[in-house]
């Protein structure tokens, strides 16, 4: 099978950035697979060292039907974007970021992985050969998902014997079928998503797994997603299904702690030093569901989600309302100062963005 051409987007006179990008519905990007050219593939050999990885055109895996991801769960994914620069530039936003978090998941999950070198390399080539995908400006950003997996078969519980580490990428828009317009979300107390000593702190794809049936039955009842609370006292936020939460009261931006049971986000880690650079307090402590809905705003904040402003929070029945359902004054501002950064519209004093 050829592999697709790859067009670049470098400046040649005369082009403009319309001739290097896909042919797709670019107006109507959602959160969902477009299937694009490359996807990279790294195996792990019996002695846990990763060989070079290769650029394979995108489509099935083999697997072992007996292979550890799929008898027992052993995967790991990671999450992150690539922006386009008005320029016709492309810019990654803290891989290395990804790369560590992976690093620290697979420990957990009696697996070997990449170093973080490895990973932002296979990221970065990725990207660049599947750069007719990255959206144009103003239009999305290219989603990025790393995987790492058992790929090797067992039959007893065991670890697996062979690893592979894989990357595909698909062009995206807004998570949220609500757009950049606030959420509604629903506090669960019946599931819960994580306990101490478990996984809930990794991105292990089990975690994700296990809140489709509480997602499901919100989303059946018109809600956006569900908000879960700690198992132990069934009183602290923790998170959403697929992203971290704040509040703001007061001026006073807080987010759960990270104590084992709460994804370690990325866009959390990084909207804390954003906010603190604009002059906010933000604390990471215990946050009660009372607190919560007596906020002045509430927010989410993910790769896929980025920073999504909530509507109304329903907890027992009963329903409260921020900011009349428009986008609280915080939520706009970090939003604006996040996606300005990693568009690469503001400096990038951080040294977050990673140029392609
Ligand atoms: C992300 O935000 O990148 C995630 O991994 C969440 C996923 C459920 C889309």
């Amino acid at each position: 099978v050829l592999l697709p051409p790859i067009t670049r987007c470098e400046a040649v006179e005369g082009r403009t950035l319309w001739d290097c990008v896909a042919d797709t519905d670019w107006d109507n990007l959602e959160f969902g697979l477009v299937p694009t050219d490359y996807m990279y593939v790294m195996k792990c050999n019996r002695n846990g060292t990763f060989s070079e990885g290769k650029l394979k055109q995108f489509g099935p895996v083999e697997l072992s039907p007996s292979s550890g991801i799929l008898n027992y769960g052993q995967g790991l994914f990671e999450g992150l974007k690539a922006y386009r620069k008005e320029d016709g530039s492309i810019l990654l936003f803290r891989p290395e970021e990804n790369a560590s978090r992976m690093k620290s998941g697979a420990e957990r999950m009696c697996m070997p992985s990449p170093t973080i070198q490895q990973f932002v390399d296979a990221v970065k080539l990725t990207v660049l050969e599947n750069q007719r995908w990255v959206p144009p400006v103003g239009k999305g950003s290219l989603y990025i998902r790393p995987l790492l997996m058992g790929s090797g078969p067992i039959l007893g519980l065991a670890p697996a014997p062979d690893y592979t580490f894989l990357i595909f990428v698909s062009p995206v828009g807004n998570y949220f079928k609500e757009g950049l317009a606030p959420i509604n979300l629903i506090v669960e107390t019946n599931f819960h998503r994580a306990t101490p000593g478990g996984t809930g702190g990794v991105k292990t794809i089990g975690n994700y797994a296990s809140v489709l049936k509480a997602q499901a039955i919100a989303k059946e009842k018109g809600y956006s997603d569900v908000l879960y609370l700690d198992c132990v006292n069934k009183k602290y936020v923790e998170e959403v299904s697929s992203c971290n939460i704040f509040i703001v009261k007061d001026n006073i931006i807080s987010t759960p702690e990270i104590y084992g049971t709460i994804l370690p986000g990325i866009t959390r880690k990084s909207i804390i030093q954003v906010a603190r650079n604009q002059g906010y307090q933000v604390e990471e402590r215990l946050v009660s569901v009372e607190e919560l809905l007596d906020a002045d705003e509430v927010f989410c904040t993910g790769t896929a989600v980025v920073v999504s402003p909530v509507g109304s929070i329903t907890y027992q029945g009963k329903r409260v309302e921020y900011g009349n359902q428009g986008v609280g004054v915080v939520s706009q501002e970090l939003y604006s100062a996040l996606t300005n950064l990693q568009n690469g519209i503001t400096e990038d004093n951080m040294g977050w963005t990673v140029k392609l």
